[in-house]
């Protein structure tokens, strides 16, 4: 690789660093009302975004610089004058899928010479995916990582000043640069970074790796931010970490997750708190406490397992047993027995057997998740469960996901038809994309309830009776609010006769 195509920008303090993006902003504008006389229209962006609810809150920061220069943002990506793909590596697949569409993106190239490509995310922070694109796809023109996606104003005016591809990946930082424009996806309700960057090191995971090492915002700067949206119409936030449980051991003045729901639940006007992700070992009895006593944090908790077999745990370098995390759903589900607890699940880690397995299914029968994502086991390079000498052959992997996933659906359908018949808070999220008639509306556990529109408006609150349940969604009708809210209440008395305690 030509040394002339790596770019090493160093960083200034993080107000300065606003500036100067901001500086490159208008720079760029130049570029783009080029591209737009030259064109005889607005160019058009196309942010296509891989992998978790980070990487999207993310896109929705390259969406805002993208627009504030001067692009037209498309879905399309056939239509588009600049496509980039935010990119995940947390499982081969997700690498599979970029390098499937990078072929598709060669050939709109040749048709439109002016399209310009750019990669970015956490695959881009790989030694070996660089050098694969660098010999097999030298028609991207930017590549940047997850440490300096501040830089990207910056990143596209080097892009426009030259023909080459221009590289930039960081190793590290430690700048947490605010005040940059944010292009959100939907007017009421938004995603907010609390922390980045993951300590955990769980051995078959890469994300510790391309996303570096836990840093928590200010306090003030995630209230600040979300009194701005509040402003702008947001009714509900989904406060984003690897482990949020983890926040706040890190700043100069250490605050808990559980005392930052707190602050965020004083600000006026906003109505619903999601939080992503949970790591099982760090949940305190603070946290549920104040779940517990909230009026604002939705009855959601996402509670990766990833196994039930203690010897695949500690392989895994979880620090927890299955006893352990069992007795903390009992815990959850005790203080808040109407709570929805959902999970993540890995299949085929390096030497799970069957029995193994059978200790998850366990563990799924007793907590009766609301819904679990499984995934099978993917070798990541450099993760030192790839290290492993004793991994699974892909047909026990198979028969074991099979009986688990069936077992996970199940119980969630089992868990969903609890509520038919109930009535419910949810929020106006879009119109049916089958039916126009319909709105979908989210339920504080995180379910997702179909019913006739009438003059309803997106991004308001509505009582809804679940008057079918449909396995994993309801088909319901909205009811009047004073009588709904008596109605809750009775349904909510309900849902805790049928919870068996204790579980294990
Ligand atoms: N920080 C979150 C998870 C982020 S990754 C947490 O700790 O819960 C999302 C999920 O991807 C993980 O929970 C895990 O189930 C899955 N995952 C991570 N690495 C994987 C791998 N190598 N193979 C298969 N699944 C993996
Ligand atoms: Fe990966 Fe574990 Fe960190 Fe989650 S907690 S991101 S699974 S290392
Ligand atoms: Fe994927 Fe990166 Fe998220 S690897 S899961 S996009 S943190």
């Amino acid at each position: 690789m030509a040394d002339h195509n790596i770019m090493q920008y160093t960083s200034t303090n993080d107000e300065q660093e606003s500036a100067l993006q901001n500086k490159y902003m208008d720079e760029a504008a130049f570029y783009v009302d080029a591209l737009s006389k030259q064109l005889g229209r607005k160019p058009l962006c196309c942010v296509t975004t891989f992998g978790c609810q980070m990487n999207a809150r993310d896109s929705e920061k390259l969406l805002g610089i993208l627009t504030r220069i001067g692009y037209l943002p498309t879905e399309k990506e056939e239509e588009a004058d600049f496509v980039i793909y935010n990119t995940c590596t947390v499982r081969d697949n997700a690498n599979q899928r970029v390098y499937g569409r990078l072929g598709f993106l060669n050939s709109l190239k040749r048709k439109k010479p002016h399209l310009k490509i750019a990669l970015c995310g956490c695959m881009m922070q790989e030694k070996s995916v660089i050098e694969k694109i660098w010999q097999s796809y030298r028609f991207v023109d930017l590549i940047f990582g997850t440490h300096n996606i501040f830089k990207f104003a910056q990143l596209l005016v080097t892009m426009f000043e030259n023909q080459e591809m221009i590289i930039d990946i960081w190793q590290e930082t430690d700048q947490i640069v605010e005040e940059l424009p944010v292009s959100r996806k939907y007017p009421y309700k938004s995603g907010i970074n609390i922390m980045f960057g993951c300590n955990n090191f769980c051995s078959y995971c890469i994300v510790p790796y391309v996303r570096g090492r836990e840093r928590s915002r200010d306090p003030k700067e995630i209230i600040r931010e979300i009194e701005r949206l509040v402003a702008d119409g947001v009714v509900e936030v989904m406060l984003l970490g690897q482990n949020v449980n983890s926040y706040g051991k890190n700043l100069k003045e250490p605050i808990t997750f559980a005392q930052l729901l707190q602050e965020v639940e004083q600000i006026d006007g906003l109505k619903r708190i999601r939080f992503m992700t949970s790591h099982p070992k760090d949940l305190s009895d603070e946290l549920i406490d104040v779940m517990k006593h909230s009026t604002k944090i939705c009855r959601h908790l996402h509670l990766p397992v990833q196994a039930g077999s203690d010897r695949i745990l500690q392989a895994m370098n979880r620090r927890y047993t299955k006893e352990q995390y069992l007795s903390l759903v009992e815990k959850i589900k005790t203080a808040m027995p109407d709570i929805a607890i959902t999970t993540d699940i890995i299949v085929g880690f390096p030497g799970e057997t069957l029995e193994d397995v059978e200790e998850t299914i366990d563990v799924v029968r007793k907590v009766q998740y609301d819904n679990a994502f499984t995934f099978i086991y993917s070798k990541r390079t450099g993760t030192p469960a790839a290290a492993m000498e004793n991994q699974v052959p892909e047909e026990i992997v198979r028969e074991g996901f099979d009986k688990l996933l069936k077992v996970v659906q199940d119980t969630a359908r089992e868990r969903a038809a609890l509520l038919q018949g109930k009535v419910m808070e949810a929020l106006v999220e879009e119109v049916n994309e089958q039916d126009d008639s319909l709105l979908t509306g989210r339920l504080s556990n995180n379910m997702l309830v179909h019913f006739p529109a009438g003059d309803i408006q997106i991004g308001q609150l509505v009582m809804v009776s679940l008057d079918t349940c449909h396995g994993f969604y309801y088909t319901g009708h909205v009811v009047d609010k004073k009588l709904s809210e008596a109605q809750l209440r009775d349904s909510l008395r309900e849902l805790e006769k049928t919870q068996q305690f204790p579980i294990k």
